[in-house]
């Protein structure tokens, strides 16, 4: 049995020119309608009920490149604004990035930041708990499956991230260069702050729903464990109520741009039965407490 359970089902959709989603067919989008409207107490009881008995895993390992537009112009504008407030200059911006997956993130990432923060020096130190998924991402050479199956992926981005080999797509130089990839595991904290810490900025996305909420618990406190006096945490896909309290408890504030729209670009990623799945999540819904906390993805300290 593999390690981890891969996507064999990835398929390459057409690009786009901006960044909006290719549209969902109309069979998903009546049901998306359905269960985030009409049918939404229904979808929130099954979604309750379901988190009481599924089984987590730590093998899924699904992930897209430009898996959020609007999460990665928060961090090129108002995150290094906040953790370079005198200017790009200075010295380099670590970045440990846990959960990584088969790199997709990482060199996202470096990408954007390279494109939209050119004077900025910076470094991601990326692993994931798998051997395996820590070997394909230091790899960096995906096929079009891999690269094209995420909705928001644009020509541009390709064109600033990828060099084409045949049928395989390779992570420029220059960006391949900004990422080291190892195995680290999440939940042995007293390792990860003796390797990473203390950093400016630690992103662990996708991974916290994977996880029981005490194991989850447990990760967070490894995270903010992580983090310098002025920091930040990239922290989408895990439990909201979860994480509107630990945030809180750890005195991370949330960044407030585009929390709405962030939160809409995750939700493309599961499907729209999100209450039957763990990595699902409510639409976003103004009239709950402290709806900024509830739903951002970016905190920051200090
Ligand atoms: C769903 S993928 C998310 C990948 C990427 N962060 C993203 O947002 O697209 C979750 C990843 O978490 C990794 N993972 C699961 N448990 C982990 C742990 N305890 N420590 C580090 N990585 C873990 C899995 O191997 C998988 O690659």
């Amino acid at each position: 049995m593999s390690e981890t359970l891969d996507y064999g089902d990835y398929t390459a959709r057409p690009v786009a020119d901006g960044d909006r989603s290719q549209a969902a067919d109309i069979g998903e989008r009546a049901l998306r309608a359905l269960y985030d409207g009409p049918l939404l107490p229904y979808a929130l009881l099954r979604y309750r009920l379901m988190l009481r008995r599924c089984r987590h895993t730590d093998r899924h390992t699904y992930t897209t490149f430009l898996r959020s537009p609007g999460q990665l112009r928060l961090l090129a504008g108002p995150v290094i604004d906040f953790l370079r407030p005198g200017g790009a200059g200075g010295e380099r911006l670590e970045i440990v990035l846990l959960a990584c997956s088969n790199g997709a993130e990482a060199y996202t990432i470096a990408s954007w930041l390279h494109r939209h923060r050119p004077g900025l020096d910076f470094r991601i130190r990326a692993s994931d708990l798998h051997p395996g998924m820590a070997a394909r991402a230091r790899a960096a050479r995906y096929s079009a499956a891999e690269v094209l199956h995420g909705p928001f992926v644009t020509r541009a981005f390709l064109r600033d991230t990828f060099l084409e080999e045949g049928a395989e797509f390779v992570v420029r130089p220059e960006i391949r260069a900004r990422v080291e990839v190892e195995q680290a595991d999440l939940l042995d904290a007293a390792r990860l702050s003796a390797r990473f810490g203390p950093v400016p900025l630690v992103v662990a996305q996708n991974v916290l729903f994977h996880l029981p909420d005490p194991a989850a618990e447990r990760a967070f406190a490894g995270l903010t464990g992580l983090l310098a006096p002025r920091a930040v945490l990239m922290v989408a896909g895990m439990n909201l109520e979860l994480r509107a309290r630990l945030t809180a408890q750890a005195g991370l504030a949330p960044f407030a741009q585009d929390v709405r729209r962030i939160h809409r670009e995750g939700r493309a990623h599961t499907p729209p039965h999100w209450w039957r799945v763990p990595w699902g999540a409510e639409p976003y819904l103004p009239f709950r407490h402290d709806p900024v906390r509830r739903y951002a993805t970016v905190f920051r300290r200090g």
